[in-house]
């Protein structure tokens, strides 16, 4: 029996996305029917770990989520794994004795662990910085080269659509594609983290209870009822895409707030335009969008904007430190922690505003 054990462990923060991705043309690929655009996190917050290991000794591909075993026979995490197998290359540990042959990581099995640094049920997307991860963290282990530039965001989409934006930081587009094959539905980094180090993202918490509505069967519901989404998807994202690109070149915040606050608000009109609708946002989501709105209008200028996924949590984008605290402020004004209609918690990119 050989007794080694070759690990990789990455780390990969999730993203928020200031246009959105709605809906598939493919559902077995996962190919969008509209360009996304969206904003990476920096890895402190909002990231998962993951340790990837392979050893002649394993068994079976086993995985572990937060110290609880999970099974990984679901499709998703089947077409990752076989995706990145197959383009395995020999990996050669001389000092150690390690020979794995590219052929090897066929028959050798996985045991892999992945942590979320936050809150697993807090109703914030976990999947897309996970799937991120376990494909960078396999793609290293077995010294994947990409072929093209994106490839590994294509594997990383067939985890979970929006997993392929995570594998870049900074900004970054998935451009939905044209082939049939989804080898061009890929995300490109539009701008590193350096271009608006400035801006500041603060995501409040208003519900950690599990979406009653998976974005899965909620996209599929929308694209065999909703004519708002044939019009988003056709008329609308692709001149929004445009702008926005635009806007972040030149960091105009002012354009780069409505967009993406009427993207957010188009986004949930076609979730009301489904059959069965579906309701993502609540109470407390509808009165921070009238809070930042009336503050925004207040001042003639946009000074924060907002945006929801599916789930009623708020995440807010200030263009400085100074305007995030007096966002802070505000959010702890109107929200007071003992009110009934308080967030559970906030999680601030940078704690340092509250000093
Ligand atoms: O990647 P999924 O299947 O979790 O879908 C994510 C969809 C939204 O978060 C609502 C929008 C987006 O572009 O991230």
């Amino acid at each position: 029996l050989q007794r080694w054990i070759l690990m990789v462990t990455a780390r990969a923060p999730t993203n928020i996305a200031v246009i959105k991705y709605w809906g598939k043309r493919d559902e077995k690929l996962i190919l969008p029917i509209n360009d996304s655009i969206s904003f990476t996190l920096d890895p402190d917050h909002l990231s998962a770990t993951t340790t990837v290991a392979v050893s002649p000794s394993f068994t079976s591909d086993r995985m572990w989520l937060n110290g609880k075993e999970v099974s990984l026979g679901g499709e998703r995490y089947q077409n990752c794994l076989r995706e990145i197998r197959s383009r395995g290359n020999d990996v050669v540990d001389e000092k150690n004795g390690i020979v794995i042959r590219k052929e090897d990581w066929q028959r050798l099995h996985l045991h892999i662990a992945s942590y979320n640094n936050f809150p697993t049920a807090a109703g914030l997307a976990s999947s897309a910085a996970g799937f991120a991860c376990l494909v960078y963290s396999l793609a290293k282990l077995m010294d994947v080269k990409e072929k093209y530039q994106g490839e590994l965001t294509a594997i990383a989409r067939r985890g979970s659509g929006s997993a392929c934006r995570s594998l870049y930081g900074g900004v970054v587009k998935w451009q939905m594609g044209k082939e049939t094959d989804g080898s061009d539905s890929i995300a490109v980094q539009l701008a590193t983290e350096k271009h608006w180090e400035e801006l500041v993202i603060l995501v409040a918490v208003v519900s950690s209870r599990q979406k009653e509505t998976s974005s899965t069967t909620g996209m599929s519901q929308s694209v065999e009822t909703s004519e708002l989404l044939r019009h988003r998807s056709q008329e609308v994202v692709p001149k929004r895409v445009l702008q926005m690109e635009e806007a972040i070149a030149n960091r105009d915040f002012g354009s780069f707030a409505k967009i993406t606050c009427a993207d957010s608000n188009q986004f949930h009109a076609v979730c009301l335009d489904t059959s069965p609708p579906i309701f993502y946002m609540n109470d407390t989501s509808h009165r921070i969008i009238n809070c930042v709105e009336r503050w925004n209008r207040s001042e003639g200028t946009p000074q924060v904007a907002y945006t929801f996924d599916a789930g009623p949590n708020a995440v807010m984008y200030a263009p400085n430190r100074k305007v995030a605290g007096l966002l802070l402020q505000r959010l702890l004004f109107y929200f007071p922690p003992d009110s009934s209609k308080t967030f559970s918690s906030y999680v601030i990119g940078d704690t340092s505003i509250l000093e």
